[in-house]
């Protein structure tokens, strides 16, 4: 059986010294090493990485150093989250490393949504560039790494589609077995099929994403696997590095606002802890505030901070075409409450409508992203209404994953089917304008003239003309 994960290991020239350690998020309980199923050995609750080493450095210097390196063609270099190596737990050998060259993601100007919200200054963090088309790579290629160091010759996790293709592409490209547990019928093909291609072995469980989440707990207690989910700490620390390349891509000037979905909330507890960290370190001037937003019918962590003011985990059935976050019992809440409450962020829920809109909106941005990322326009537009965000601030949405991670959805919209039969249907012919159905014609020349004619006659209200 493979060692546990553990801090205990030399460095080497191109990597910082090894010396981070484990904390516990409830007691505050420190060791160097992390059991199976990265829980505190004194309370249970969810372990974070820390290094005392990554206060002591000189944030003009790093910023310099990480700018050079985008010129460098090192393997470690050309990682958008390597990159930024001395702010992660390092291996104990470069060759350790697996990397897709990951990060490295665009920030987009969002011109229609700009002057349709009336805010100026509107930005898209596209994390769905990432080599298999979601944020979970950056997490992914840092836990990986210390999952082949450790030994492992299994990895697995538990899934609403992202992850599991992330994961088995990493455990591909270090020669590691995967082992996935999707919930039967409710993750996209296209996800599924990522992780057959990248050789997993794919459970389809008669459960939900929850359901499999609480196996896979008992199962790395039992078996030699190395659990890959958000749990898992290591993750997170690479998933900081898309709040660090984005203040990079601002010339360290924090926006005022950045917008996150919220679904298992790593990602959030994620970009939240860096925040913290780069405002300690002094890499940046003040907190941007960092909002989670949530589809209406997965809204566990609106729940726990109306009803039970952050205290406890208000859990529900979860139930959301935005299948990425349809889920009821996040495992990460507690780390999300507390980034929430630093930064000043807010937490809000958007319908069913609002996302398919919100995500055609991007779509005709030229962008586009999956159904799960599109809740962060919508809930901007939420948060514009309410006040919260004000019009003359500065905000960065972060979208999560790439519009072909769910054609399905995207098909179902332009086709006028998504809502067909649901309680939406009446609000569904609000979105008629966005819509664009492909048009079957005979192969014939007058048809398809007269057609590009009807089209011209009927500029959609939102486009770009
Ligand atoms: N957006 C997308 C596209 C996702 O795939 C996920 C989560 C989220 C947002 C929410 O991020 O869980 O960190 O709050 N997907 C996981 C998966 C659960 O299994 O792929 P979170």
């Amino acid at each position: 059986m493979p060692s546990s994960t553990t801090s205990e290991k030399g460095s080497e020239p191109g990597l910082p010294k090894a010396t981070f350690c484990f904390r516990c998020i409830g007691c505050g309980a420190v060791a160097d090493s992390a059991a199976q199923d990265f829980r505190c050995a004194q309370c249970g609750n969810l372990l974070e990485i820390t290094d005392s080493s990554w206060n002591s450095r000189n944030p003009a210097a790093l910023k310099s150093l990480w700018r050079e390196r985008r010129t460098s063609n090192a393997a470690l270099d050309l990682s958008g989250v390597w990159r930024f190596r001395e702010l992660l737990p390092a291996p104990a050998a470069a060759q350790q490393v697996v990397t897709l060259r990951e990060g490295n993601t665009p920030l987009y100007e969002l011109p229609q949504s700009s002057r349709a919200t009336g805010v100026v200054r509107l930005y898209a963090k596209h994390q769905g560039m990432n080599p298999t088309g979601s944020f979970k790579d950056a997490g992914m290629t840092v836990a990986a790494t210390f999952a082949r160091q450790a030994g492992f010759r299994w990895v697995a996790c538990a899934s609403t589609g992202n992850t599991s293709a992330s994961m088995a592409a990493y455990a591909a490209r270090a020669g590691m077995r995967s082992l996935v547990l999707v919930p039967d019928g409710k993750i996209s093909w296209s996800k599924l099929s990522q992780a057959l291609d990248y050789g997993a072995l794919t459970c389809q469980l008669r459960t939900d994403f929850d359901g499999c989440l609480r196996l896979l707990q008992e199962l790395v207690r039992q078996a030699p696997v190395y659990q890959l989910n958000s749990i898992n700490p290591f993750r997170l620390e690479g998933q900081k590095t898309l709040a660090l390349e984005l203040l990079e891509q601002l010339d360290w000037q924090p926006p005022d606002h950045i917008v996150v979905p919220g679904g298992n909330l790593g990602n959030s507890s994620a970009i939240g802890k860096a925040l913290l960290e780069m405002l300690d370190l002094g890499l940046i001037p003040r907190l941007p505030k960092l909002s989670v937003i949530q589809a209406e019918g997965a809204n566990a962590l609106v729940r726990t901070l109306r009803e039970a003011g952050g205290k406890h985990l208000v859990s529900v059935q979860a139930e959301t075409r935005a299948t990425a976050i349809r889920i009821g019992n996040p495992a990460s809440w507690q780390k999300a409450v507390k980034v929430l409450q630093a930064t000043g962020g807010a937490c809000d829920e958007v319908s069913e409508v609002e996302i398919a809109q919100a995500k055609a909106e991007i779509g005709a941005e030229g962008i586009g992203c999956e159904p799960a990322s599109a809740v962060t326009l919508a809930g901007l537009k939420k948060l514009l209404r309410g006040g919260f965000v004000k019009p003359d601030e500065t905000v960065v949405l972060v979208l999560t994953g790439n519009l072909l991670k769910d054609p399905d959805f995207t098909m179902k919209f332009h086709r006028g089917e998504l809502f067909h039969g649901s309680a939406h249907q009446q609000e569904n012919a609000s979105l008629n304008s966005f819509r664009h159905p492909p048009v079957v014609l005979d192969a014939n020349l007058d048809a398809v003239v007269r057609t590009l004619e009807q089209a011209e006659r009927s500029v959609p209200t939102h486009a770009n003309v």
